[in-house]
């Protein structure tokens, strides 16, 4: 932490009511400086509020650049009377100006360390531009792939999100000392990610069990491994809403994990108590919610409005608003705001970093590792000797290829598909033809043209190769990009019949932020290639997969359902007390084992499993090992397995390790992912890969006992993915 003199208690103490309750309020910038450049994520009514309550807010919300911070900064601080600087706070989620994949693609890298850089290159652009927080990482554990902001999180693993979600805090944070760290802001606790229905801010209902053990671990990770922040979520959790939830954000949070970092609504969500039906009106809503422990509002003004009157009507006590500025306070000290309140922001430094080589080769490496190749029945990888390539769809020659939270991130700045393939190829050897629109709701009309079909199939006939690039424009998922249909567009889809009937060797390459239901496409085409949003580089990195020069490594951290219909389908679920016996995924024919838990018209397993994705290179499998059959509390047990690469170029498998817990006080998951390795190995190398099984890792949320593990019998597994196993039996005894 940064050792400046300032004695926060005697700061506290010199500050007038107003001065206190200011510290509470987070404004966009725009307020500020009458320009108009925050980015709007909700209902902007009107505040209420003038000259006086803008010069005393504590923090901002989205600036832009180390320029527009310093003037905001140096105006404010003439006008505050103890000088407290602001806080500059941004979503700064998947990179800050050099944008890497979205977080669900880089969950799919499997590569932690990665996630670790991705984290530090923002942290380091986003200083140099005046930022001091971060609203990231959002670690919401997501099951339902109509939910747009799927693509915000890593995945449906409650163990491997903690992993990212630690990598990330480390990432942003470092010890915050130094001047290109930032605070980072977990979030939105708890539990957004059970939006029912997957519609986005709907009702999220679940036993306080599945919260703790599934939803709540990443979150907790992240306090753990120091989060200086945390944002509270907008749905209710067990009928409260988080943001004016005391067991949540009292008991849970500050009592049992001790978290002693600044809590944030999320945008307008102190005034959402209103229409959630928990407070009648502004005054109800600022008292819950500053009961709750919520210390900074952000967005809307009802701590502004009414707590000074609270406080004297005597309904809340002074110290919970003294305790919530100290935890302000005590940010801005530790970033050193009081030392030097423009920390890190450097024009000259941010126009250095922003897209420079170092960090263009970054997001480029982490889009490579995160693309997972879905399907490959002989047309991947293209050989660099082909003489002509029709690359084919709305995604062929498309900047928005960053995702819905690139924020700071420019289209111009992206590398198409058209323009890696050029880079790889040269100009004489692509052809492009977009054949249709990404298809946004409210141009729908214009978007379902199929006028540019007919020029997509000359060039596709005229090619040795087609590279089909459909996908989702970005706004079709993210905040507020929720979908029943999850299919690709129909139009892309019409356009991707016509090319496949071609007969062409075709390999399609998508574009998306969310799991789609492709199972139509997937039996249609040979070769399919999940590029998510892949970022700045995403055209660079597409078409170095394309041809072998990375070979694809990627494995699914969401399930892609066989239809939207299973919705929700993960891997880590129960078993139920009539389990589908025949094997996993078969489709059932009415009549045939009816009473077991299926559905009539499609198997239960999804399309592609948590885990899986392919190589350019096949890996096998040695029969895996046990060491022993049984353990005591105290004792470990090993698993080994040899995995060799049996193909002809080098690749990375990610050995993945489950168990199950074959009879508990409660039900258990069908598997939990407890470990994996990533071994890179050269063609016809062979390696042993170990896991290591102790009694902490087969504890759960027992029915009486807290987390705790219980004598019996396990199924320990490993494997490519969650699907294709091999089983080990083991006891604790
Ligand atoms: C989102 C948050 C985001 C905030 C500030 C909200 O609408 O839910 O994830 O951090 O806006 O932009």
């Amino acid at each position: 932490m940064k050792n400046n003199n300032i004695n926060l208690e005697e700061l506290l103490k010199s500050l007038t009511i107003e001065e206190k309750i200011g510290q509470l309020l987070q404004l966009a910038p725009f307020l500020f400086n009458d320009n108009n450049k925050g980015e709007i994520t909700g209902p902007m009514k009107d505040m209420g509020i003038g000259s006086k309550e803008i010069n005393l807010a504590g923090s901002v919300l989205g600036i832009s650049g180390a320029k527009e911070m310093k003037e905001i900064q140096s105006q404010y601080l003439a006008k505050h009377d103890k000088k407290i600087p602001l806080l500059f706070m941004a979503d700064v989620i998947h990179g800050y100006r050099t944008i890497y994949p979205i977080p669900l693609a880089l969950g799919c890298s499997w590569d932690i360390d990665m996630a670790e850089e991705s984290a530090r290159v923002a942290a380091k652009e986003a200083a140099a531009g005046g930022i001091h927080v971060t609203f990231s990482p959002m670690v919401d554990l997501v099951r339902d792939p109509r939910w747009g902001r799927v693509m915000e999180s890593t995945g449906e693993d409650p163990y491997l999100n903690g992993l990212y979600a630690r990598a990330f805090v480390r990432g942003y944070q470092g010890n915050l000392t130094n001047d290109d760290n930032i605070a980072a802001c977990v979030k939105h606790f708890a539990a957004y990610g059970a939006a029912e229905g997957g519609r986005d801010y709907n009702t999220v209902d679940m036993s306080e069990r599945t919260l703790r053990e599934y939803y709540l671990p990443a979150y907790k990770a992240a306090v753990d491994e120091g989060a200086r922040m945390l944002m509270t979520s907008f749905n209710v959790v067990d009928g409260v809403p988080s943001s004016g939830n005391e067991w949540l954000m009292r008991d849970l949070l500050r009592d049992e994990w001790n978290f002693d970092g600044v809590v944030i609504s999320d945008w307008g969500a102190v005034a959402e108590l209103i229409p959630h039906g928990v407070a009648e009106d502004g005054k109800e809503a600022a008292e819950k919610a500053l009961k709750a422990g919520v210390d900074i509002e952000m967005m809307t003004t009802h701590y502004v409005h009414h707590l000074k009157e609270l406080i004297e009507l005597g309904k809340i006590d002074e110290s919970l608003l003294d305790e919530s500025v100290l935890r302000i306070l005590q940010l801005k000290k530790d970033l050193g705001l009081f030392e030097n309140p423009f920390r890190g922001a450097d024009e000259e430094l941010e126009a250095k970093l922003i897209l420079c080589d170092e960090h263009r080769e970054s997001v480029r490496r982490a889009a490579e590792k995160s693309m997972v190749l879905l399907k490959n029945e002989g047309v991947l990888p293209l050989s660099k000797d082909v003489k002509k390539v029709a690359v084919v769809g709305p995604f062929a020659d498309n900047q928005m290829i960053l995702g819905g939270w690139a924020w700071q991130g420019k289209f111009e700045e992206t590398v198409t598909l058209k323009e890696g393939l050029i880079n790889k190829l040269g100009e004489d050897r692509v052809l492009v033809a977009k054949g249709c629109d990404s298809e946004l709701p409210e141009r729908v009309k214009t978007a379902m043209s199929e006028e540019g079909f007919e020029e997509a199939i000359r060039i596709a006939k005229e090619a040795e190769v087609v590279i089909l690039a459909l996908g989702e424009h970005f706004d079709l998922s993210g905040e507020g990009g929720c979908r029943t249909n999850i299919k690709l567009p129909n139009v892309q889809e019409k356009l991707a019949r016509e090319i496949l009937a071609l007969n062409k060797p075709t390999a399609v390459v998508l574009f998306n932020g969310r799991p789609l239901d492709i199972t139509e496409l997937s039996n249609e085409a040979t070769d399919i290639l999940e590029a998510w949003y892949p970022g700045t580089e995403g055209g660079n990195a597409v078409a170095n997969v394309l041809f072998g020069d990375a070979n694809p490594q990627g494995r699914l951290t969401m399930a892609f359902p066989y239809s939207v219909g299973q919705v929700p389908v993960y891997y880590n679920c129960l078993n139920t007390g009539r389990p589908k016996m025949k094997e996993y995924g078969e489709l059932h024919t009415f009549g045939e084992d009816r009473y077991c838990s299926h559905y009539l018209d499609a198997p239960n397993a999804p399309l592609y499993p948590f885990g899986y994705g392919l190589s350019y290179t096949t890996f096998k499998y040695g029969e895996a090992t046990i060491n022993k059959d049984s353990m005591t509390m105290e004792e470990k047990l090993t698993v080994k397995v040899t995995v060799k690469n049996e193909g002809k170029v080098a690749g990375t498998e990610t050995v993945q390790f489950y168990i199950r817990d074959i009879s508990g006080s409660v039900s258990r998951p069908l598997k939990e992912l407890k470990g994996f390795k990533q071994v890179t190995l050269a063609a016809g190398q062979e390696t042993e890969v170990e896991f290591e099984i102790n009694e902490e890792m087969l504890r759960f949320n027992t029915l009486r006992n807290g987390f705790a593990s219980e004598k019996g019998k396990f199924i320990a597994m490993v494997g490519p993915n969650s699907k294709e196993v091999q089983e080990l039996e083991f006891e604790l005894i």
